[in-house]
């Protein structure tokens, strides 16, 4: 059984595509053993709570410094124990000593084709807004494991959707969730679980 933990910050429709596709088999031998947001008006708590999942919430507001901060949020990942941690729309970067431990076992959904518009400051709508701007035809999602940088450790799983001439960052955004973030984010995690992408060991 592959346990994940998914870390999440807003709305959570890409925390949702996981526990459907868990739901539906399409996802083997998974259980989401826990649910962690930065932000405590985050809906994807509700969806998780909804579900019965354990759900936690470690802002940063509630610290005095981003050490404690991140010290009290990488105690918390520990001890939800997961074998694979899931960035599902989590805006917090990763802190150096949580890459080091657990290599190879996070992984993130980012709403382009990578190396196009990502990095410090790409992040939601600002990534659609960046793409319009810049005049793509074409634009889509990557999954790809964290490493130390910002949006460059290894690529997983990409998958290319159409820019329309009418589209704005919103209408862009949801056709890259419906027609990759929600497909490919799923099928990696199904990778995974039965054993095609092969993912680090606990240390
Ligand atoms: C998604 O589009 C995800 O790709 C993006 O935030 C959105 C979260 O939506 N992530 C990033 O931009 C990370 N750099 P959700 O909360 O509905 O899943």
């Amino acid at each position: 059984m592959l346990k994940l933990c998914v870390l999440v910050s807003g709305g959570g429709t890409n925390l949702q595509a996981i526990i459907d596709n868990i739901a539906n088999g399409i996802i083997p031998d998974t259980e989401i053993v826990g649910v962690l947001s930065n932000n405590r008006k985050a809906f994807a708590l509700e969806r998780a709570k909804n579900h019965g999942i354990p759900a936690v919430c470690v802002s940063p507001k509630d610290y005095p410094t981003r050490d404690l901060f991140y010290q009290a949020f990488m105690e918390t990942v520990d001890r939800i124990d997961p074998d694979l941690i899931v960035l599902a729309g989590f805006l917090v970067a990763i802190p150096a000593p949580m890459v080091q431990k657990y290599q190879r076992r996070i992984i993130n959904i980012h709403p382009s084709l990578i190396p196009s518009f990502c990095g410090v400051g790409y992040y939601g709508l600002r990534v659609h807004q960046a793409a319009l701007e810049r005049g793509v035809k074409i634009t889509g999602a990557t999954v790809h494991f964290v490493d130390e940088g910002t949006d460059t450790g290894e690529i997983l799983m990409q998958k290319a959707v159409e820019v329309q001439d009418k589209d704005t960052p919103e209408t862009l955004q949801k056709r890259v969730m419906e027609e990759a973030e929600w497909k490919i984010l799923p099928q990696v995690i199904a990778m995974a679980a039965n054993g095609t992408l092969k993912i680090g060991e606990r240390t």
